[in-house]
């Protein structure tokens, strides 16, 4: 049974379909790009599948259970983590900070340190840890909007992986990124999914990012869904060429 099922899903704006009927589904262990010009419906799609958009038509299954209707925090108790086109982190706190939040997002309990500081210090070893695999651990202290640009989308993979997912959705991970900066998310994406064996669904621009880390893709084109296979195959599909890979874009 694949882990994500997305059956039919549809997101309109009057009358533009932004998300027009689109099925996919995602395995456990997979590793699945979608890809598309810009406009073509990609954030909606995560933004539905994750539960911060209400859907015009559809269904979403996690673990064959329909989630269609459960709200962001409880589809992330189901084990779905996310980081956005726009980085979302608190530019504020301390980066090991926004990391022990998303380690509460997982485990609600933690919400009420009644363990008092204990339980606070084990959080905080807790998103240390997590920040050391993203390789940001000397930056734990640095508040989070002071980190570099390409850090802070660092940050937010920590964050969601500290909530140990299930379902890793990243929204253009590198958006914003320098060649260098690029080369070295992606060399840390590629370690991090093998080690953690995470199921990824990754929204990416950059074609060298996504034939690098997903063996599968799958394009959206105005809203529908144009192509679905292994990346090879995909990106030698004339219809997707003319769509996307040929410059439209
Ligand atoms: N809040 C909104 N209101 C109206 N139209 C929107 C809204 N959000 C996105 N759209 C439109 O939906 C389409 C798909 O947008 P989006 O999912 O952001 O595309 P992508 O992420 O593939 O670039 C675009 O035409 C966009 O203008
Ligand atoms: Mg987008």
């Amino acid at each position: 049974m694949p882990i994500l099922d997305c059956r039919g899903l549809t997101r309109a704006w009057g009358a533009l379909r932004a998300v027009d009927d689109v099925d996919l589904a995602v395995e456990a262990g997979e590793t699945c790009a979608v890809i598309g010009p810009n406009g073509a419906g990609k954030s909606t799609l995560f933004a539905m599948i994750a539960g911060n958009l209400k859907k015009t038509a559809g269904r979403v299954l996690l673990d064959g259970e329909d989630v269609s209707a459960l709200p962001a925090h409880r589809i992330a108790a189901r084990g779905v983590a996310r980081t956005f086109q726009i980085t979302a982190v608190f530019p504020g706190l301390p980066a090991v900070e926004n990391v022990r939040l998303g380690l509460q997002a997982h485990d609600p309990l933690r919400r009420r340190p009644i363990g008092g500081g204990a339980a606070l210090a084990r959080g905080a070893e807790e998103a240390l840890h997590w920040l050391r695999r993203v390789g940001l651990a000397d930056r734990a202290a640095t508040p989070a909007g002071e980190l570099a640009h390409g850090d802070q989308r660092l940050l937010e993979v920590a964050m969601a992986l500290a909530q140990r997912p299930r379902l890793l959705m990243l929204d253009e991970p590198t958006q914003g990124m320098s060649v260098e900066e690029t080369r070295r998310t992606v060399d840390l994406l590629g370690r991090l999914i093998a080690e953690e064996g995470v199921t990824v669904l990754l929204v990416e621009h950059d074609m060298e990012v996504v034939f690098a880390l997903a063996p599968r893709v799958v394009v959206l084109h105005r809203g529908r869904k144009i192509a679905d296979g292994p990346a090879a195959e995909v990106r030698a599909d004339a219809g997707v060429q003319a769509a996307y890979l040929g410059g439209l874009d």
